[in-house]
């Protein structure tokens, strides 16, 4: 009997599989897709400084942060007008890094797999039972129905996951928030930027970042429901990308993927229910401001391998605390993604709302204890355990 199963081999449930078997803890993971999904799915972009000090701590920075470059400055361009935010440096020096979250995800896996982990595929109707007791969960494969007993259960299996849909509803209390924004992303390959690039203005939200040498990832603010920006011609896409980036010279080339995302919060509190404790996704949605969702799912990882190793030598104080501990970082990055939010998206086209967000913008470049605080939010450093700026 396995000591922890955990559920879904993403971001969460990989970190928590390598620091559990770091910690000679015995776990089975359970995934849904194959493994060329898993390894392949590309979503967030940028590991902040906090998670890769997690990632250091457990001495597997080596593998899985090879050759991933340091985070530098941040572009905001105020309709057109640069500003650069040198983040890290405003943190102390703690920089973050970029790393797609697929070429973390396939490392994690390695590692996990090179180390004799058990990892299974292409699992079905997975099952949770007993959570309150003896945890147990059915699940079948190509070789037929299967069960395993276990100590704990983590469910790590994203927001449309089986765990948190297996705590009674009335164990739950469950916040959703729709930012009212769109946003329509391409991937082409088009050289990147110099720096991440964000485009501020009366026309919307844009941002330029980098995918590899030669691919760049391109974000347009639209409004959800009035139009469906994948229908426009990839010329109106790239006229649009010049005007609010500021950057009539803005070499184009082939799009060659086409997505749209509506701006969705959510937290479902509190992250745990008997034996089973929610991480990442399972247990909170962010918008892309700020970066966090990864990050969010490797912390709350984090938290938890090590709740989970002192509750199975005896001490179970800091898996009480678990979900108190992630909430509280949760709502931080909450707060802070729709601080960021508002800063650099045209709300409604609404004027008083559009100043408000100038000033905040202003204050970035005029007040270094601002500039200072929004640089620890990026840097995750306010998510330490006793963290203490002044
Ligand atoms: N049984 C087994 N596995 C499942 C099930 C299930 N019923 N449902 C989902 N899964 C798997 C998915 O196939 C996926 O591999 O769980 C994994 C969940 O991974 P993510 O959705 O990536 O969630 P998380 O690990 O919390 O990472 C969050 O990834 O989704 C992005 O933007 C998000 O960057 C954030 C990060």
């Amino acid at each position: 009997m396995p000591d922890v199963v955990v559920v879904g081999a993403g971001p969460a449930g990989l970190t928590l599989a390598n620091l559990l078997q770091r910690n000679a803890v015995d776990c089975v993971v359970l995934e849904a897709r194959d493994r060329s999904h898993v390894e392949e799915r590309q979503r967030a972009g940028v590991l902040d400084h906090y998670g890769g000090q997690i990632f250091e701590r457990a001495g597997l920075a080596g593998e899985v942060l090879a050759g991933a470059p340091v985070e530098t400055f941040l572009e905001l361009r105020y309709e057109g007008e640069p500003h650069l935010l040198d983040a890290p440096a405003l943190a102390g020096g703690r920089a973050g890094r970029i790393v797609p979250q697929q070429l973390l995800v396939r490392r994690l896996l390695g590692t996990f797999l090179a180390g004799g982990g058990d990892l299974r595929f292409g699992v079905r109707d997975v099952a949770l039972h007993d959570l309150t007791s003896t945890p147990s969960l059915t699940y079948t494969d190509a070789s037929g129905s299967h069960r395993i007993e276990c100590a704990y259960v983590a469910g790590c299996d994203g927001f449309h996951g089986v765990s948190r849909r297996s705590i009674p509803a009335d164990e739950l209390t469950t916040y959703t928030f729709d930012h009212g924004i769109g946003w329509y992303t391409v991937l082409a390959d088009a050289p990147p930027p110099r720096y991440p690039l964000m485009g501020i203005g009366a026309k919307g939200f844009a941002a330029h970042f980098a995918r590899g040498p030669k691919a760049s990832r391109f974000y347009l603010q639209y409004r959800p429901g009035a139009e469906d920006p994948r229908a426009w011609p990839d010329d109106v896409t790239w006229a649009e990308l010049r005007d609010r980036l500021g950057d009539p010279g803005l070499p184009g080339g082939v799009i060659t993927e086409r997505e749209i995302v509506e701006m969705r919060s959510f937290v479902a509190e509190p992250m745990a229910y008997g034996r089973l404790f929610l991480a990442g996704d399972a247990a909170h949605i962010i918008t892309p401001m700020g970066a966090k969702g990864m990050n969010l799912a490797i912390a709350d990882a984090d938290v938890l391998a090590g709740a989970l190793t002192s509750a199975l030598r005896g001490d179970d104080a800091a898996l009480r605390a678990y979900s108190d501990v992630c909430l509280r970082r949760t709502w931080d990055y909450q707060e802070f993604s729709r601080w960021f939010t508002e800063m650099v998206h045209d709300m409604d086209g609404d004027p008083f709302r559009r100043r408000l967000a100038k000033a905040r913008f202003d204050r970035l470049f005029t007040n270094k204890a601002a500039a200072v605080a929004f640089a620890d939010m990026m840097a995750g450093v306010s998510a330490a355990p006793g963290y203490r700026r002044h």
